[in-house]
């Protein structure tokens, strides 16, 4: 039987995506505006371009695994979240939430933050949604710009790690849509790169060159991003940088370091720049290229971001290597 739910998620059908997901997260399906499912499906543009699928040419499952299996360094996410948990929410909306490793990695952080609020989790790839279905995480897949949540259901939205994918021209109608599934008071969180900082240079010159799928995206202006809040609604609005360096551990100097390339080459999908020979001498050999690229000027850095690739002894046999990069994060309040 094909019914509506079929289309969220095709490959699962409508019997397991209403049993997976909507029976086990009753919560979800009660965010989910019943009326708006068929007007939903006729004007629905899931075929957006995306990178994260899992065929020959796309990264999703090399970005996946290794995202999970190398979580990000966890102060600089303890950061994202607390900008996005300033006004304690219940009921948090991940837009463009892959697989759902922020859900998961808030999850494992109720010790030092408290428990974590509800993350649902929305992406437009089915691939990446499949993933969060199947690691039993509330998810449901739809355009950014375009949801089926209830207006007014979430106390908090965001758009982390990989908002330049939405294209320029869709952003405005992201940020309103956030707008509309915001209950009153709710906070808009968006973080990602400024445009022309050695980071945005990464994705446009490397993983543009480097990876198979290319990387042909805009990235953001800090003040720009202030300004296009404020233009969809938003009051309240700021910005902030926030350290989002790659701190990856190794029991010696180089192992920590070619330990680090090897981890940022995989979840970039580098697949052209890959040595034949998976050894720390081979993985070190790209640290040229690197060093070009996860480096931050000085006056940002204000010391307390490093200023390009380090490696500093933490304890017998623990050396960490930091690979510096800076991310832009706005905020403003519905
Ligand atoms: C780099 S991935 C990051 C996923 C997730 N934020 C994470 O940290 O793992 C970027 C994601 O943005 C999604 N995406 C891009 N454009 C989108 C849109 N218009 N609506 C929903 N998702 C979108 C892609 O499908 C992809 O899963």
């Amino acid at each position: 039987m094909q019914t509506p739910f079929s289309f969220l998620e095709p490959s699962l059908g409508t019997e397991l995506y209403l049993s997976r997901v909507l029976n086990e997260h009753a919560q979800l399906s009660k965010l989910i505006d019943m009326e708006m499912i068929t007007p939903w499906l006729q004007r629905r543009n899931l075929d957006l371009p995306n990178e994260f699928g899992s065929h020959d040419v796309e990264r999703g499952d090399l970005y996946r695994k290794e995202r999970e299996s190398f979580p990000m360094s966890r102060p600089n996410i303890q950061k994202l979240v607390e900008v996005i948990e300033t006004d304690n929410p219940k009921i948090v909306y991940d837009l463009i939430g892959g697989n759902g490793h922020l859900a998961t990695i808030r999850q494992s952080m109720s010790e030092q933050l408290g428990d974590s609020p509800l993350f649902i989790t929305s992406d437009a790839e089915h691939s990446q949604i499949m993933s969060a279905v199947q690691k039993q995480l509330p998810a449901i897949r739809q355009p950014a710009q375009d949801t089926i949540f209830l207006s007014g259901s979430a106390d908090a939205v965001f758009f982390a790690y990989g908002t330049h994918h939405i294209p320029v021209v869709d952003r405005p109608g992201c940020w309103r849509e956030a707008h509309r599934i915001l209950k009153k008071g709710g906070r808009v969180v968006v973080q990602d790169f400024e445009n022309e900082s050695s980071t945005a240079k990464w994705y446009s010159e490397v993983i543009h060159k480097w990876s198979l799928s290319g990387h042909d995206y805009d990235h953001f202006n800090q003040s720009e991003m202030v300004t296009d809040l404020s233009q969809c609604g938003f009051v309240d609005v700021s910005s902030c940088q926030i350290d989002d360096s790659f701190v990856v551990r190794g029991k010696t100097k180089d192992l920590a370091l070619a330990d680090g390339i090897k981890h940022i080459c995989t979840l970039f999908g580098l697949v052209k720049l890959m040595p034949e020979v998976d050894s720390t001498a081979s993985w070190l050999k790209v640290l040229d290229l690197l060093s070009d690229y996860f480096v931050i000027p000085s006056a940002m850095s204000a010391n307390t971001i490093a200023s390009e690739i380090k490696v500093t002894q933490v304890s017998d046999e623990v050396f960490e290597a930091i690979f510096p990069r800076v991310s832009i994060v706005a905020t403003g309040v519905k």
